[in-house]
């Protein structure tokens, strides 16, 4: 099959503000054998009001990318280049008091496994609360009266107020995370892999409380997870990481009805279902070494695709359609259409 389209169709037409612009992010991490590029120049938009979701297999690159935008890289890694502009302000050129102020108050992090890092000897009204005062300086009463608004926001009873961590379950805790993440009404909350550990009813209770809280407020979300499924009912848009590459981004449904990339398909095909019991879904091959990506298409060694072109050129990220652009030759531009050239060129 050829599938073409309009090129005069392939511009944005999202006319939202951008909160967060990512340009060519590039994190490294330094090893005795060499640097592994854990972050290969990554760019994305987030719209305002927006929730983007960041998927792709373990070691893509997928909390790399969010310690680089909220410039969190510890050694030995570390921030090669890039620029993170967030409400059109370089994180990146920030002083640390101006880094500071960014935190929380704008830009926010659940860090992954959050709920088992609340302190143990710490009752969630302190937690809360020093989040809070590390930032803002508020009257004692205020500060309370806000730690209940927050609790009650995020589903919690008034009583959690005075408990431990080890008093409350894995969905309460995390909605302490969650809480906490708000604290001082942020534009852009990243959540990593936040609903990992809860069992799979908890997971999307705990889920749907973070999106109802995030529309109350009016904020952005990036969420990073590697379950498509779940991605699937939270996000506006998905993007898909494959070794420290975004390889496709595109609104929702485009791509679970018309993925483009390769991985993309696969990681759909991947998907378990229970209607249809079909044999799982492997992808062959390895991904290649972090230390040595090699010339040409990250995707190259596990493509089913692939062309003597993927293994000389790198594709850039593409904006095909409106909205979804796609690292891919196998889409060539022919008197104004984008063609799809997979059956003409499979090897
Ligand atoms: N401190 C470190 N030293 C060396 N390499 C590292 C370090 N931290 C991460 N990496 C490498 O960087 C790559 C990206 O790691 P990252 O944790 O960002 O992946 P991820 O997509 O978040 O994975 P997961 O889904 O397992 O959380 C991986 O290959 C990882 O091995
Ligand atoms: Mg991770």
């Amino acid at each position: 099959m050829t599938l073409t389209w309009d090129m005069q169709d392939a511009k944005s037409t999202d006319d939202r503000d951008v909160v967060l612009e990512v340009k060519d992010l590039r994190v490294h991490y330094a090893t005795p054998l060499g640097d592994v590029i854990a972050c290969n120049g990554i760019s994305f938009k987030v719209y305002e009001g927006e929730t983007v979701g960041l998927v792709g297999e373990s070691g893509c690159g997928k909390t790399t990318t969010a310690m680089g935008v909220l410039r969190l890289v510890q050694p030995p890694g570390r921030i090669v280049e890039g620029e993170v502009l967030l409400d059109g302000v370089d994180v990146l050129s920030l002083n640390e008091e101006e880094l500071r102020r960014v935190r929380w108050n704008q830009i926010s992090l659940i860090p992954q496994g959050a709920m088992n890092s609340l302190n143990p000897v710490m009752r969630v009204k302190d937690q809360i609360g020093d989040a809070i005062q590390t930032h803002e300086s508020r009257a004692r009463e205020a500060v309370k009266e806000r730690i209940l608004e927050l609790l009650n926001l995020v589903g919690l009873p008034a009583r959690v107020y005075n408990m431990y961590p080890h008093e409350l379950s894995g969905g309460m805790k995390q909605r302490v995370c969650i809480a906490m993440a708000i604290a001082l009404n942020p534009s852009l909350v990243i959540a990593d892999e936040f609903t990992s550990a809860l069992d799979v009813i908890v997971q999307r209770v705990v889920a749907q409380t973070m999106l109802d809280v995030k529309d109350r407020l009016g904020m952005s979300m990036i969420l990073i997870g590697h379950d498509m499924g779940l991605q699937a009912q939270l996000v506006d848009r998905i993007a898909v990481m494959y070794a420290g590459n975004i390889v496709e981004i595109a609104p929702v449904e485009d791509i679970f009805e018309e993925s483009l990339h390769p991985y993309t398909q696969l990681l759909i095909e991947s998907i378990p279902s229970i209607k249809e019991r079909k044999p799982l879904k492997v992808t062959e091959g390895l991904t290649h070494d972090l230390r040595n990506p090699p010339p040409g298409c990250i995707f190259q060694f596990r493509c089913p695709y692939v062309m003597e072109h993927c293994r000389e050129v790198e594709p850039p990220l593409r904006e095909l359609k409106p909205l979804h652009e796609v690292a891919c030759h196998l889409f060539e531009e022919q008197d104004g259409k984008i063609v799809d050239i997979s059956d003409e060129s499979v090897v």
